[in-house]
């Protein structure tokens, strides 16, 4: 596990999406696993400078979202689509036919899980996985109680992330459940990179941080995994300062 801490939120994201310009330079074929949320926004908007000053090219990769919600129309402006294609996948070369979220509309979710968890068999693995966190610990959608073998399943939404989501919902009405890629499926990736920042952040990422996996804190399942760098702003990292 690697740590990076930085001065604020700008300059972790900056970081992040340096990662990802990297990778594409070596790997121009990369598997993308992206995540949305209000910490990747800066990550998606400086990786879009990135692709217009000419220093990063998507047109031979591919990406899967970690999550979609169940029941909301693809247009809708709060669906994980519409989000990552306002801010990115429409403002770069990526194939729109490689860029891949969890079908939320599908008449029968379990089955559109299984059939997002068959595509990344056979499309994967991921070369790198962006992820955020949330307050309870979460990582995708995986909530606090999720297995270490879950896989891409219907989930249902606790109230915080209910709570912490409402900001993205003009009628503040969020769907009650999701599909979500599992934690099992997350440790699949070759290389994962977690963005935190913000105070808001801090207990998650000590739980997260003190090397076992804990359910009550999805996002210590990290711990199992070999090649995880941790990319956090000042504010998110104190309470860790010492580890
Ligand atoms: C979103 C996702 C979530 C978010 C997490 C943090 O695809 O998978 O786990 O990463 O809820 O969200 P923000 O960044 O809004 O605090």
């Amino acid at each position: 596990m690697t740590r990076y801490v930085f001065k604020d939120a700008s300059e972790a994201a900056m970081a992040v999406s340096e990662r990802i310009v990297t990778l594409l330079g070596q790997r121009p074929h990369a598997v993308l696993g992206l995540a949305t949320g209000a910490t990747m926004e800066p990550v998606y908007a400086a990786l879009v400078t990135a692709h217009r000053m000419g220093r990063v090219s998507f047109s031979r990769a591919a990406s899967f979202n970690l999550d979609e919600y169940v029941g909301l129309p693809a247009q809708h402006p709060a669906s994980y689509r519409s989000t990552m294609n306002r801010l990115l996948f429409d403002h770069i070369d990526i194939d729109p036919a490689r860029t891949h979220v969890p079908n939320g509309l599908d008449s029968d979710p379990h089955r559109a899980a299984a059939a997002y968890e068959a595509l990344i068999a056979t499309s994967g693995p991921i070369d790198l996985q962006l992820l955020g966190i949330g307050r309870n610990g979460h990582i995708g959608f995986n909530e606090p109680g999720s297995s270490l073998n879950s896989r891409t399943r219907l989930v249902e939404l606790h109230a915080e992330t209910l709570q912490a989501n409402r900001a993205f919902f003009a009628d503040g009405a969020v769907p009650r459940q999701a599909i979500t890629m599992g934690i099992a499926g997350i440790l699949s990736a070759r290389s994962i990179v977690v963005l935190a920042t913000g105070t808001a952040k801090q207990a998650a990422i000590a739980r997260s941080l003190a090397g076992h996996f804990d359910a009550d804190c999805p996002a210590s399942a990290l711990s199992e995994h070999g090649d995880v760098s941790w990319y956090l702003d000042d504010n998110a990292a104190s309470a860790t300062r010492a580890a």
